[in-house]
């Protein structure tokens, strides 16, 4: 299917034709339909629509599938500039290479291993992972610890709402996320120039924050490989090194975690990452940040002022009362 902008990639150009048809039953399954991926085109001319009617009932909470826009309204960055200047370094560390070398990436079936301290463990699959959410859309600002930064409307639900399920203990202090490992379809992964697999946490708290999203669509669509399909975590108030792709682990744990980044150079990477212009990376400013947005290829962005917690402040400033975030950065 066709979208009204006529430069907007059609679907079955970024996947292979059986993938992007599997896609479609997958959609269905998540009960997306055929108005998002008509929807789904991702144009300033054409703003996706939410993935199911809104319920526009004056006075009642929107149960249904809903759209907010957390982002104020931020003119949103472009489907194919989200999906074609990427970092997933599992298919190479270029900006370009995730979208080019995730074409055999297989999404589906998949399922997620649940563990430690929790009254409910064991794997289960997508299919129950998304059984009782229901899937929201969410406008978000996304700011990459590079200094680049994009505007996207995902798909998905509260982490939290789905943590809740597995009846976290008292000890679970931390949530730790691992990214699938498989050389054979990530060519990225021959190279070690990270330590695979790719691992991310939150604290409890950030993680059962109603900000914090596992996302499984954007732009009306299901996620694309180079995004982090089928399941990937969205912290809007973080940097984007945060919200880790293609998760099939999550464990409950008592201590911090050792996540990638942040083992990798601790000095540069902070556990928290929480976006703050006021702390700059060794060897840059975070002060300001190049937003990746509007309508055309718009990669050199126009540099805008970074805002602490990427303008979150006032959802999760009070998460970090009393630490010192110059320490804890
Ligand atoms: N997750 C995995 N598994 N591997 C990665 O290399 N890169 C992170 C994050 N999640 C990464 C990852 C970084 S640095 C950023 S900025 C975001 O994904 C980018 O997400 P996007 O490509 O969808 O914009």
């Amino acid at each position: 299917m066709r979208c009204n902008d006529p430069n907007a990639p059609l679907p079955s150009t970024i996947t292979p034709e059986p993938v992007y048809r599997r896609r479609r039953q997958v959609l269905k399954l998540l009960g997306l339909g055929a108005t998002a991926l008509a929807a789904g085109c991702g144009s300033e001319a054409a703003p996706p629509a939410p993935a199911a009617p809104v319920a526009n009932i004056p006075g009642k909470p929107l149960t249904a599938a809903s759209r907010v826009d957390d982002a104020g309204g931020e003119a949103k960055t472009t489907f194919q500039d989200a999906t074609h200047y990427n970092n997933f370094y599992e298919f190479g560390t270029g900006k370009g290479d995730p979208a080019a070398n995730s074409g055999r990436f297989v999404a589906h079936p998949w399922s997620v291993e649940i563990a430690g301290l929790a009254g409910k463990t064991g794997r289960f699959t997508l299919e129950d992972i998304l059984k009782d959410q229901t899937l929201e859309e969410r406008i978000y600002r996304m700011r990459c610890v590079e200094a680049w930064s994009m505007v996207i409307p995902w798909i998905g639900f509260p982490l939290g709402d789905l943590l809740k399920r597995f009846k976290p203990l008292a000890s679970a202090k931390y949530v730790v996320f691992t990214t699938v490992e498989r050389p054979a379809q990530m060519p990225g992964q021959a190279d070690r120039v990270l330590d695979w697999p790719y691992r991310e946490g939150l604290r409890m708290d950030e993680a059962m924050h109603p900000l914090t999203l596992l996302a499984v669509g954007m732009y009306g669509r299901e996620l694309p490989n180079q995004n982090g399909a089928p399941l990937r975590l969205v912290v809007p108030w973080k940097y984007g090194f945060k919200g880790i792709k293609s998760i099939v682990r999550i464990e409950f744990v008592e201590s911090m975690p050792r996540t990638t980044w942040n083992h990798m150079a601790a000095d540069e990477y902070g556990f928290y990452a929480n976006v703050n212009p006021a702390v700059d990376h060794p060897r840059w400013s975070q002060k300001t940040e190049r937003r990746i947005a509007g309508s055309g290829f718009n990669l050199f962005g126009n540099r805008i002022a970074t805002l602490p917690f990427n303008g979150y402040a006032e959802q999760v400033a009070h998460l970090y009362a009393g630490m010192d975030l110059r320490k804890n950065f």
